[in-house]
Formats: C-alpha cells, sequence, structure tokens
C-alpha cells in the first residue's frame, strides 16, 4: 500500500499567516473550538456571525464579532464554520463579495465544493482543513497539548501556497500535533458521508434490544447489556489501543469465540450489497441534493424522523437507567 503524505508539526511553518487577518465564519461546534485553538496559537482573528446566541458566545470569550460579510472583507483567510446546507446561500450573499486574489477560503468539510454548491472563483486559494472529530474534543485534546487528527486538501492554488496555508492553519488547531493526512475534497466528502450513513450504531443497538424484549427480558438489563453500562466505549478505545482483533484478548475466551464465529450472522455480505447502495446514492450526488432539499423544506423530514426515532421504547429505557444506575461518562 502507498502510504500518503503525512504531516507533523515539525513539517509546518506557521509564519505563512504571519501579518495575516483571519475570520472564523461561525462560532458553534468546530468555530468555536478552532477559533479558540487558533487565538492560542498566536493567531490574529475575529468572527463572522449573524446575531444570536453564538455571536454573544464569542463576544463572551473575547473575540471581535462582525456582521459575516464584514468579516470577510476584514481578513485575508476566511474560515467557513457555519452548517453545510446554509453554506451556499451565505457563501453568495456575503461571502463571493468579499473575495478577491491573494485571499483564502478554507472549509471543514468538503461537502458543498465537491458537489458543486458552492464554486469559488480560480484566483482565490480553496482549501480544506478537516478535523476527524467533534468540535469539543478538538478543543479539549488541544488543552491538553493533543490534537485531532485532520484531513487536508486544496481545491484552488491560485497563490502558488495555498496548502502551505491549509497546514498551517491545521497546525494553529492542534492537527499537526496528531498528524495531518493529504486528502482532496472529494475523499473526504464521500469517507465522511459514508462513514456517518453506514455505520449505524443506533440501529443495530435498537433491532438487539427489540430481539431480546420480545423474547421476554427485562428491558433495563438489556439496554445495559447493549450500551447502558459504558463497556461500549471502553471497547471503542481498547480498539483503538490494541486494533479490532488485538482487544479481543479484554474479553473472556467465551465472548472471544462466540464474536468471532457468529461475525457475520447479522453484518455480512448482505450488508456491503446496501453499503454500496448508500456509497452510490453519496457519489451520483443524489444524497446531496436531497440533503439540500430538506433544508428548503423546512427541514420536514429531519423533524419527522427524530420524533419517529424518539418513539422508541429504548428512549424511555434510557431515561429510567440515567435515574437508577451512576454510569461515569467521563
Ligand atoms: P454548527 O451547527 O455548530 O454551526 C453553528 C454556527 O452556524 C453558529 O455560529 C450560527 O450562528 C451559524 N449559523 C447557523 N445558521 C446560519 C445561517 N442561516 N446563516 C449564517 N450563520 C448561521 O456547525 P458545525 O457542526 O460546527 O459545522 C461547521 C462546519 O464544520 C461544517 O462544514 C461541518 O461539516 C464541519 N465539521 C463539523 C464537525 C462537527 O464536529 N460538528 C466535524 C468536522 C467538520
Amino acid at each position: 500500500m502507498r502510504m500518503k503524505k503525512v504531516y507533523y508539526d515539525d513539517d509546518v511553518d506557521l509564519n505563512v499567516l504571519k501579518g495575516k487577518k483571519i475570520a472564523v465564519i461561525g462560532f458553534g461546534n468546530q468555530g468555536r473550538a478552532q477559533a479558540l485553538n487558533l487565538r492560542d496559537s498566536g493567531m490574529d482573528l475575529i468572527i463572522g456571525n449573524i446575531e444570536d446566541e453564538y455571536a454573544k458566545k464569542a463576544v463572551d470569550e473575547g473575540f471581535k464579532v462582525y456582521p459575516i460579510g464584514e468579516a470577510c472583507r476584514r481578513s485575508d483567510v476566511i474560515m467557513m464554520m457555519i452548517p453545510d446546507e446554509v453554506q451556499p446561500e451565505v457563501y453568495e450573499l456575503d461571502v463571493k463579495p468579499a473575495l478577491h486574489e491573494g485571499k483564502t477560503l478554507v472549509f471543514a468539510s468538503g461537502f458543498n465544493v465537491y458537489f458543486g454548491f458552492i464554486k469559488p472563483p480560480a484566483n482565490v486559494d480553496t482549501v480544506l482543513v478537516a478535523p476527524k472529530m467533534i468540535g469539543e474534543s478538538v478543543r479539549a485534546l488541544y488543552v491538553r497539548g493533543m490534537g485531532a487528527p485532520a484531513l487536508v486538501a486544496v481545491h484552488n492554488d491560485a497563490t502558488g501556497h495555498a496548502l502551505k496555508t491549509a497546514l498551517a492553519i491545521a497546525k494553529g488547531i492542534g492537527a499537526t500535533r496528531a498528524g495531518v493526512i493529504m486528502s482532496s475534497f472529494e475523499e473526504e466528502t464521500v469517507t465522511d458521508l459514508f462513514a456517518e450513513q453506514a455505520l449505524a450504531y443506533g440501529q443495530l443497538i435498537k433491532l438487539g434490544f427489540e430481539t431480546l424484549v420480545e423474547s421476554g427480558y427485562d428491558p433495563l438489563v438489556v439496554q445495559l447489556e447493549l450500551y447502558g453500562s459504558g463497556e461500549l466505549i471502553e471497547i471503542s478505545k481498547s480498539i483503538l489501543r490494541y486494533g479490532l482483533v488485538g482487544q479481543l484478548s479484554l474479553h473472556s475466551t467465551t465472548s472471544r469465540y462466540g464474536q468471532l464465529s457468529r461475525a457475520n450472522y447479522v453484518i455480512n455480505e448482505n450488508a456491503k450489497v446496501q453499503m454500496r447502495k448508500i456509497l452510490q446514492e453519496i457519489r451520483s450526488g443524489r444524497f446531496a441534493e436531497e440533503w439540500l432539499s430538506e433544508k428548503k423544506s423546512g427541514f420536514r423530514n429531519l423533524q419527522r424522523l427524530t420524533e419517529d426515532a424518539l418513539q422508541h421504547p429504548l428512549i424511555q429505557i434510557e431515561k429510567i437507567s440515567r435515574q437508577t444506575l451512576r454510569i461515569n461518562v467521563d
């Protein structure tokens, strides 16, 4: 296997951003975490935000906050940290008019550029710095002297140093402490959406719950066994530490034999056929179109699906479990 290029702290020069003003557009999950990390890394930054609770939070945390258009005009590097489905309209209205030669546009997800919902002009560096981690942990890891790994990619290299700028941003948010892998907008978008859609842990747990409870077993005991005890988190950590197979040695021999001999009863080649369908809907742009039209309809399906999901008997049991057992979630 050909190894991809991986960048660490020593490979990257933060001075590329010296004298440059960075505008972080949005102060939500990623925006807040990345802004705090960049500020602690010595960067000069401002926040662009609509007037809402997020803007107030940014002010409370000591940032200068401007309307999005003005923040874009005032800066050299513009980081799009607002939800993917609102980015195209915000881009057209507030970001595009402020773009000119020499500026850099940074995305945390390849979604809009890869699917063509945003088409940045050729004279503007357009890059991707995508942390493979939720925002809260991007910040928490940085504070502990660590970092969340990230992917970087270049869509437009107008200046000839777009990658250097992307890597400097990656270093500023702490990602090069863990390692930053050279990727592409397509690779990041497709693999990210696929992982979200195909690894439906929640669905697996729900089906397991239904199977056992319908066979007469106590719902609280079943919830505890499937994930309520926190063992699932520990297993996930062990997979990271020791590998998918290596972690099996932490389980009893009975468990090990049971897991390995029954592994493909549920998740098997049939699942792969469905996974290919998910992949095909992503690559063809069908999912992306559906998601943007979902936004246009006021998220009607998302709301209905969430309400349906909350009707599952497991949700009641989760509440009872939280009231009954003292589970450490730190
Ligand atoms: P978020 O949902 O936390 O964004 C909230 C921010 O968006 C707030 O500042 C809010 O004022 C602003 N906002 C919301 N609606 C707006 C509108 N109509 N016009 C202007 N501003 C609006 O977003 P999140 O989850 O941080 O995602 C930002 C980007 O980071 C996306 O591209 C996402 O794919 C990417 N990403 C997110 C990760 C996560 O942990 N949530 C992980 C990796 C990448």
